[in-house]
């Protein structure tokens, strides 16, 4: 390896300590931990940490409703997020908790410090106020009739039904979601952090390249809308940390739950013996990396490195942002089995095969990342099964039988191991990019490349031959080295897979460039299966088994829980989202009847230039000849889909009922083939 050392720590967002982990949350966590591992298997100095986010108001109140102190609850939870993280191979350096007395030493520290810089000033404010439970109400806490539609039930910061957001103030008819009681208006000394000092450090800090180019637009947008001051307390009653110079209160769970990357990193260097300064003091030269969804910028691109400015630490080297999870091109829905908790997936599936999938899917943006369940069993089957763990099922058993296990005493293809060899360089500068998918597509070409290679060499056939003995070993012992190869570029993916292989290659754990030269003269162990095909059955009953996750909850909570999910909720979707659609206007080249297909035609719509094949569900409407030469608009970056018929690549838009009345869209005269629609 060319690169010297790195000093890097790396972090993932803190999960809240009053819910179970689910795929959404594994996106982030399978993203970080592979690019930690890939850092790690680089032969760099890299700790990945995390920790519980254990303070604030909805653990206190669930803790109250089970009876229990918030401690019992926390300590519960870190059990089960622990366990289900390890369940998915997440190999954290550490896993601390918010409630520690390291994060309660540095939070105080970071507060003081910032305090004597003069960034923190006192203000009185009007909250409301539930004067049945005796506490002051997060906005979150507080229900009722939206200002701007009258949706019922909407929280009082945002409406789920119109999208529209407003202060608790403007909700009709307000409530206390905790007692049920009219909020009242009351006044309350609070802390706040003067962000607007930052301003100009926070500019320098994103223009160095620090955040992603689109969290830098976002970040532009709230710079021109200004910087406010941050409000860093809350009153008692609280869980969290007691402000030391204000009696009553508590920091705000935000301002150490970022704290608890740090704490969870002193936790780590107290047993581990590792120099703390030597990654957060203000001159180090370690790289610090936040792994984040994109719903907590603010907190990550702003506040965060603010607060370290002003107490003299370091700012971060990196904030990633990834975006949601959808399943089968939705969000994920309780009633429909798709909210999927980690326990649940574990129960039925591998999770290397998940880890595999969202890996196939990740790039360095900030897009949202759809696990359909067809695409996912089919990818893993093909990718993983019909063509990795194939590479090596076809040449162990010759290796074995008949040359007891023993590997040929040089490699007989220098020129294809060098290829494999050398493409390592393009895949680990994927990886460092955190381009997965690319470093995945490369992957399975060269997969795909061995297999041919195997198929061409056919060693069954050799293996008849007499005097061939030689030939056969050489062929295998190729075959077997350049699975070796693969395997070592998707450790950081499959790490149980990885030890596996390695087991089976009776080699020691591989590095990123233990690979360059081929194994020879070298005995293998006995090849077992080293993975099993996915099963539509096994997913199916994961669906199930989620849906009675639902139902217990709702049993649990008075059947609260499931009334809330089943609700029809009228999505909306943000801008972004609808930038993502690329609309072409098409001219119908082509249309003709699909044999076997009542409903569908075959239309070749052509695009200023290239042509797209795409089924249409427009038979009962339209007779082929009236369609064709027609002008009309089509989603022009639609997966391609797998049909009985053929692979559909788009969709045309149509408007109606369906049945006879359907009309497709067309633009008005001077439209062209390819233009897009905006
Ligand atoms: O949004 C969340 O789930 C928070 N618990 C993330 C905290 S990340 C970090 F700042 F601690
Ligand atoms: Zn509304």
């Amino acid at each position: 390896m060319s690169e010297t050392t790195r000093k890097i720590l790396i972090t993932s967002a803190l999960p809240y300590a009053n819910g179970s982990i689910h795929l959404g949350h594994l996106v982030e966590y399978i993203q970080t931990d592979i690019w930690a591992r890939f850092q790690k298997q680089r032969g760099h100095e890299c700790y990945y940490v995390c920790a519980d986010d254990a303070h604030g108001t909805p653990i206190m109140l669930r803790a109250r409703a089970e009876g229990i102190e918030p401690e019992t609850l926390i300590e519960r939870v870190w059990q089960e997020h622990t366990e289900d993280f390890a369940g998915f191979h997440i190999g954290f350096d550490n896993y601390h908790s918010t409630h520690s007395p390291e994060n309660r030493e540095l939070a105080t520290l970071i507060y003081e410090r910032n305090r004597d810089a003069g960034h923190i000033v006192r203000k009185t404010i009007q909250q409301a106020y539930d004067p049945e439970a005796g506490m002051f109400l997060p906005d979150r806490f507080i229900k009722g009739e939206c200002p701007r539609c009258g949706a019922p039930d909407q929280y009082g910061d945002s409406c789920e039904a119109c999208g529209a957001t407003y202060a608790p103030t403007e909700l009709k008819n307000p409530r206390s979601a905790v007692s049920g009681a009219t909020p009242e208006t009351r006044e309350s000394e609070h802390l706040f952090f003067r962000l607007s000092d930052f301003e100009t450090v926070l500019k320098q800090w994103h223009q160095a390249g620090h955040v992603q180019a689109e969290m830098a637009n976002k970040l532009e947008e709230w710079f021109e809308a200004g910087l406010a001051d941050w409000d860093i307390s809350r009153d008692a009653p609280y869980f969290g940390f007691e402000i030391p110079d204000a009696p009553g209160k508590y920091f705000y769970v935000w301002l150490d739950a970022p704290v608890g990357y740090m704490a969870s990193f002193r936790n780590l260097c107290d047993k581990a013996g590792i120099d703390f300064d030597a990654y957060w003091g203000a001159d180090s030269d370690a790289e610090l990396y936040h792994f984040i969804g994109k719903d907590i910028i603010y907190f990550h691109a702003l506040f965060w490195p603010a607060m370290l400015a002003g107490a003299g630490f370091r700012m971060p080297t990196a904030v990633w942002a990834h975006g949601f999870l959808t399943v089968d091109g939705a969000k994920m829905s309780k009633s429909r089995g798709t909210f999927i908790k980690a326990r649940t997936y574990l129960k039925h599936l591998n999770p290397e095969y998940l880890r595999y999938y969202f890996a196939a899917k990740l790039g360095a943006r900030i897009d949202d990342l759809d696990l359909n369940l067809e695409d996912f069993a089919q990818r893993v089957n093909s990718d993983l099964v019909g063509k990795v763990v194939n590479i090596a099922s076809r040449c162990a058993g010759f290796i074995h039988k008949r040359f007891d296990g023993r590997l040929s005493a040089q490699c007989s293809e220098p020129g294809l191991y060098g290829e494999f060899v050398a493409a390592g360089e393009s895949i680990a500068a994927h990886y460092e990019a955190r381009e997965y998918g690319r470093a995945v597509r490369e992957i399975m070409a060269l997969a795909d490349r061995a297999n041919q290679y195997i198929d061409e060499q056919k060693p069954w056939v050799v293996a008849k031959q007499d005097g061939q003995e030689a030939l056969l070993q050489d062929i295998c012992s190729t075959g077997i080295n350049l699975f070796r190869v693969l395997i070592g570029y998707l450790k950081p993916i499959l790490p149980r897979l990885a030890a596996e292989a390695e087991t089976f290659l009776a080699i020691d754990p591989m590095g990123w460039d233990s690979q360059a030269e081929p194994l020879t003269d070298h005995v293998i162990n006995r090849f077992k299966p080293l993975m099993t095909r996915v099963e539509m059955s096994r997913i199916e009953a994961m669906i199930e088994d989620s849906r009675e996750d639902l139902q217990a909850e709702a049993e649990a909570s008075g059947g609260e829980a499931a009334a809330e999910e089943m609700e029809p909720i009228a999505e909306t979707i943000g801008f972004d989202d609808f930038a993502k659609l690329d609309l072409r206007i098409a001219r119908i080249a082509r249309a003709e009847a699909v044999e076997g297909a009542d409903k569908l035609l075959r239309l070749t719509l052509d695009l200023g230039g290239e042509t797209r094949n795409v089924f249409a569900g427009i038979k009962s409407a339209y007779a082929p000849e009236d369609l064709e030469g027609r002008l009309t608009v089509m989603v022009a970056n639609l997966a391609p889909r797998k049909m009985r018929f053929g692979v559909s690549e788009g969709m045309v838009l149509a408007a109606g009922p369906g049945g006879r009345e359907l009309f497709i869209l067309s633009p008005d005269s001077g439209a062209r083939p390819g233009m897009r629609v905006i």
